[in-house]
């Protein structure tokens, strides 16, 4: 639990973007947690002892048989809550009020008039965009309420007991696309609830320090390093709260990026001297590869031999209960539905997932309630260098899924060569930390080209550049024509094997950000 005492509770209804409402809070610097509302009883509650509680959106309607409610504890402990969207709708039909499935259903924008003043409003406009998401809605409200703003379609847009300092909203003032929203937050915690806003990246790092150490206790923990910034936060955190308790294994597969494989074990042995194991799987991963072009099978074929080469690591370093992984908060949403059931798989992601059954495994996930940024902050927070700390991803499968079709040697060391001088141009423009992600893609198509007065016939070369803030959207980058007519010219000289370069100007939807 918090440092500070100041905790908000976030009972989750399963709204897609209820972690949203964690990090405009952390934002503002409250700390939250967020647990299911199915998870919540009296006794959690006296334990928690939450400063203020809110009540997330949800897929339900409060018409359906055993639709989901909020512990009604909750409404007795004398602490202001706020509901959002389903939240609003559960609050009013436990407190008396009535539920409606509304005629127009309102997604997408909407204008909201505020009618009454209110402190969870204070400093807003009287018209205000909002993001709307819902079918059903407030028609009467239970006692002591009023109506504090309105919406074409929603007359109960937002609604306050001042008295009993319960507030509930029908929008979703989480989203950016509601550009009030963090203020509305912010009024709730700050003003409302009184809470300082003294929850820092410092606190969390000390909590999680504490939670590991009381999680791992004396056992052993690996850690798998991939040379990116969430296991190697992962790495440093761990290391600080255990010590020598920890190993970490880099698994060279071969289809790392240039240099990439002597960066990580430079830095992680000679600067933080933590113990690392490297292992130099090149082989294992390329003969097990040859031949595949299927991108399923090759991602099922990385992950199953990442698994291989854990396993024997860890008999290696005389057996280990526990295994560190950089989950993230985007990893634990996209992955696992509200209910608990898988969701609709578009990549199979890599991790070493399978390892913790097959060896009878804990996870150690200290990054799990993070988002990419914040574990920047933490990175930062743990003393990493900037640049490295400033990283794009760089996905566990590597360059296999950059080289759609066949992957053999030869073609990786050509991608290899181009993706750096890709990357080096990027970093000469200025533009590396402008960019979320970027990376070059070997296709298995060659084209005719003409160099001095020889014809060619070589491999045409994608660049891809992302702008996300997640990952799990994305827009193109638009590089200036001069830059990308530089970087083409010098691949194409530098790079034997290639005579063609093109740019990806697909954004996510509807393509992804890797090829495959
Ligand atoms: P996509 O291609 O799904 O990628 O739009 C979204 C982000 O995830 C990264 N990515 C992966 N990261 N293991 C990882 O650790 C994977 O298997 C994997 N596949 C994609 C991708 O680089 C981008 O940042």
């Amino acid at each position: 639990m918090s440092t500070s005492q100041q905790h908000v509770l976030i009972v989750d209804f399963g709204s897609q973007v209820t972690q949203l409402i964690a990090r405009r809070l952390r934002e503002s610097g409250v700390y939250c947690e967020i647990h299911p509302y199915n998870r919540i009883d009296d006794a959690f509650l006296a334990a928690y002892a939450p400063k203020a509680i809110i009540l997330s959106g949800g897929p339900a309607s409060v018409h359906w048989d055993d639709s989901p409610r909020a512990p009604q504890r909750i409404f007795d402990l004398g602490v202001p809550v706020l509901g959002i969207c389903y939240g609003q709708q559960t609050m009013c039909a436990q407190l008396g009020g009535a539920v409606a499935a509304s005629d127009s259903r309102e997604f997408g924008r909407a204008e909201i008039e505020i009618i009454e003043a209110s402190p969870l409003f204070a400093g807003l406009s009287p018209n205000e965009t909002v993001w709307m998401s819902h079918g059903d809605r407030v028609e009467a409200l239970p006692e002591g309420f009023v109506v504090i703003a309105k919406s074409d379609n929603a007359p109960y847009a937002a609604i306050a007991d001042n008295k009993r300092q319960f507030y509930a909203v029908q929008f979703h003032p989480e989203v950016v696309h509601t550009p009030c929203g963090a203020q509305i937050l912010r009024n709730f915690t700050h003003e409302i609830a009184g809470l300082g806003g003294d929850w820092t990246m410092a606190a969390f790092k000390d909590k999680e320090i504490a939670k590991i150490r009381k999680q791992v206790g004396a056992g052993r923990v690996i850690c798998g390093l991939s040379g990116g910034v969430d296991s190697s936060v992962v790495a440093v955190l761990l290391h600080e709260a255990i010590g020598e308790q920890l190993t970490c294994v880099f698994v060279d597969t071969g289809l790392m990026r240039a240099q990439e494989a002597d960066e990580v074990v430079t830095m992680f042995r000679d600067h933080y001297n933590i113990p690392l194991v490297h292992v130099d799987a090149g082989d294992e991963f390329l003969g097990k590869l040859a031949g595949v072009t299927d991108p399923e099978k090759k991602r099922k074929i990385i992950g199953g031999l990442f698994i291989d080469v854990f396993e024997r690591e860890a008999k290696a370093v005389g057996g280990a209960e526990f295994l560190a992984q950089g989950t993230l908060y985007p990893d634990v949403i996209e992955s696992v539905s509200f209910d608990g059931g898988p969701s609709v798989t578009i990549k199979s992601h890599h991790n070493v997932g399978g390892l913790p059954a097959r060896m009878n495994m804990q996870l150690v996930e200290p990054l799990r309630e993070l988002f990419k940024d914040e574990v920047r902050n933490l990175g930062r927070e743990l003393g990493l260098p900037p640049h490295f700390v400033g990283r794009h991803p760089f996905p566990g499968p590597g360059l296999a899924i950059r080289i759609p079709g066949e992957i053999t040697p030869e073609r990786v060391a050509i991608l290899q060569k181009a993706d750096a001088i890709y990357l080096d141009e990027i970093k000469k423009a200025g533009l590396y930390d402008d960019i979320w992600q970027a990376f070059a893609v070997l296709l298995p198509v060659r084209t005719v080209g003409v160099m001095g007065d020889e014809r060619t016939y070589e491999y045409v070369l994608a660049l891809r550049a992302v702008t996300s803030t997640d990952g799990m959207t994305a827009d193109y980058y638009p590089f200036d024509h001069k830059v990308l007519g530089r970087m083409s010219t010098r691949i194409i000289n530098e790079v034997r094997g290639i005579n063609r370069v093109v740019y990806d100007v697909t954004s996510k939807p509807p393509g992804t950000i890797e090829w495959e």
